[in-house]
């Protein structure tokens, strides 16, 4: 195996290669992918990191004008990403990527728009999300975990080394062994203290129902 390169877009490129075997001498340079990532890594971030949050959106949405991918340049992405296609793929503002993922188009790691902060997903090292898969929240999405096309995850963590697939997604596969009947996502930390919440305020408004 090659050795990971210190620059990001390298590994990106590499990505391309590795990913699809469609791939051909040099129509790397045609990928959407290496676009929106170049303009993420080398213009957007960047400058969000130096605070100059209306130059970096407008240059993101330069990109997603050009590819379809919209990455917000808050979000923290590892190297040797591969997004297939790239059209339709949101990632949002808190979302961060582990190395050596792969996306397909449509994906969304979206907020529920309920939470402040830290609201969009945390995606561990050689995921895989299948096209139009849908994740929510400020959940964790375990290293090598494999994500089906049409899959939708909202407030739930996903394990390291899982198959999930449908909606709502289950766990159908963990570390390559078939789970049957498919077993139901844990909530995510962040859900856990809404629901204490939800029954505290509950609570406080019935206290007939209190035990
Ligand atoms: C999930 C996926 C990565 C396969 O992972 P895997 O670990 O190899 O899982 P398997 O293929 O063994 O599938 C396990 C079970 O889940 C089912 N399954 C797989 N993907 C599914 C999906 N997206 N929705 C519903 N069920 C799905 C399979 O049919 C199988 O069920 P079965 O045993 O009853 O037949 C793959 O099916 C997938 O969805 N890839 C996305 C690819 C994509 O988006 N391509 C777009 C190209 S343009």
């Amino acid at each position: 195996m090659k050795k990971p390169s210190r620059f990001r877009i390298i590994e990106d490129l590499r990505a391309i290669k590795r990913n699809d075997p469609a791939s051909r001498g040099m129509d790397f340079l045609l990928y959407p992918c290496l676009h929106a990532l170049c303009v993420h890594r080398l213009i957007a971030r960047p400058l969000y990191c130096m605070h100059m949050y209306f130059l970096a959106r407008m240059f993101s949405q330069f990109a997603r004008f050009l590819t379809g991918i919209e990455i917000h340049p808050g979000a923290q992405i590892g190297g040797g990403l591969f997004i297939d296609h790239g059209m339709g793929v949101v990632i949002g503002e808190t979302s961060e990527i582990g190395i050596n993922c792969v996306l397909f188009h449509g994906v969304t790691l979206g907020g529920t728009g309920k939470h402040r902060g830290k609201r969009h997903p945390m995606v561990g090292d050689d995921v895989l999300i299948g096209t139009n898969a849908t994740l929510l929240g400020p959940i964790q999405i375990g290293s090598r975990s494999r994500i089906g096309a049409e899959t939708v995850v909202i407030n739930r963590d996903i394990p390291p080394d899982c198959t999930v697939v449908g909606t709502p997604g289950k766990i159908v596969k963990r570390s390559n062994r078939r789970v049957d009947p498919p077993e139901s996502l844990p909530y995510s930390a962040y859900r856990e203290l809404e629901i204490e919440d939800e029954e505290r305020q509950f609570q406080s408004a019935h206290p007939a129902h209190s035990g």
